[in-house]
């Protein structure tokens, strides 16, 4: 067994995020411009290129399989590489194989998704106003999402609902989609917007609804009571005792928690960003393609994780934007 893999605060990484695409069918306002340009297919690796990235990092330590985007299930032949990875849920090696998408195929992969190990996926969906969702989508319609959703729970999947916090979008919603998720058993986690990709200051800013004030408009309604449950993310919990629903908030504005940081994110050309909010990166499509050993990825993966940076400066306080990152979510996957 190779040494387990230990930045240089001490944490184990045991968690990879893979964006297998940078392309979606939806394009929400905070996250892509309308027209975006995306990478040329060329340019992508494999599915095969992929499965030896991840199995070598399965091999050093990780034990959970985050696959992003854009949207995973656009990337063709994605039920593949899944059942692939399938394979390090059988042997043990790996305890979770998960998923992060937005819902519009989960119709016609939630069954063999479920069938190939996955046993939860995390749904972005920022509001249930069918208008306001085509909105913030720009292309996305809501029934579609729903409809995906309740495949995900026919198949047995379990499904936590992720919600950006959007203030003018979704905050006169709070409880209407806390409700909608304690009826449908779902998890509801919300995230506060960060500055991935230059969306103009303002319009970010504006936007910009702190999970401070969205806990604190819930608890005047609902009794909250911390709990200590962890899904391996960042994201701290709640139950609401009124309804017994637990709801997750991912404060990377409000209270840093890099700490506890474990994870890293491969893209679909294999760059190895070591934090969401940083720039520096590693280039594995080098090694990987150098020799069809892997001591030399290995050796990259280990250089890489040796420079894990302490966190992300991301900050609005005082009214500007410190810590923007130039490349989209979509390009490392959230
Ligand atoms: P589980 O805990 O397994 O449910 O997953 P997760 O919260 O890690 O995954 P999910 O894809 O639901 O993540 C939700 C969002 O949280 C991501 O899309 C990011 O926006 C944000 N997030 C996840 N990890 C980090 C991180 O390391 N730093 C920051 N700043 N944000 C993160
Ligand atoms: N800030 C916070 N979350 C974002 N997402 C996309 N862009 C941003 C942003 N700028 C979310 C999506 C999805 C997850 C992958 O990241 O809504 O839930
Ligand atoms: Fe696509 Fe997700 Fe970005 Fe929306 S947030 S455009 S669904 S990658």
């Amino acid at each position: 067994m190779p040494p387990p893999l230990v930045d240089p605060f001490a944490r184990a990484i045991s968690y990879l995020r893979v964006s297998v695409t940078d392309r979606c069918d939806f394009r929400c306002t905070y996250c892509m411009t309308e027209h975006m340009t995306f990478l040329p297919k060329a340019e992508l690796l494999s599915l095969e290129e992929l499965d030896r990235l991840c199995s070598a990092f399965v091999r050093m330590g990780v034990q959970k399989l985050r696959i992003t985007g854009g949207e995973p299930l656009v990337r063709k032949g994605i039920l593949t590489f899944f059942e692939a990875m399938g394979r390090h849920l059988q042997s043990g090696a790996l305890k979770e194989l998960t998923l992060t998408t937005n819902g519009s195929q989960l119709r016609r992969y939630a069954a063999d998704l479920a069938a190939v190990g996955v046993r939860r996926v995390n749904v972005s969906l920022d509001t249930l106003d069918a208008a306001k969702f085509a909105e913030v989508t720009r292309w996305g319609r809501l029934g579609q999402v729903l409809d995906g959703i309740a495949a995900a729970k026919e198949a047995g999947l379990a499904v936590k609902i992720n919600a950006v916090a959007l203030k003018g979008v979704n905050d006169d919603e709070l409880f209407t989609l806390a409700e909608w998720c304690a009826r449908d058993g779902h998890d509801l986690t919300f995230i506060e917007v960060m500055p991935m990709g230059d969306m103009g200051e303002v319009q970010r800013l504006d936007q910009y609804w702190s999970l401070k004030d969205l806990r604190t408009r819930l608890e005047s309604r609902y009794t909250l009571r911390d709990l200590a449950d962890r899904t391996g993310g960042p994201a701290r919990y709640v139950r609401l005792l009124e309804t017994g629903q637990r709801i997750g908030f991912i404060t990377p504005l409000t209270h840093n928690f890099c700490e506890s940081c474990n994870r890293v994110r491969l893209t679909c050309t294999g760059e190895l960003y070591m934090c969401l909010g940083q720039e520096d990166m590693a280039d594995l499509r080098a090694p990987l393609r150098a020799s069809p050993e892997d001591v030399l990825v290995e050796q990259a993966i280990r250089n890489a994780i040796a420079r894990k940076p302490k966190g992300h400066d991301f900050d609005y306080s005082r009214q500007k934007i410190a810590g923007q990152m130039t490349r989209h979510m979509s390009h490392t996957g959230g």
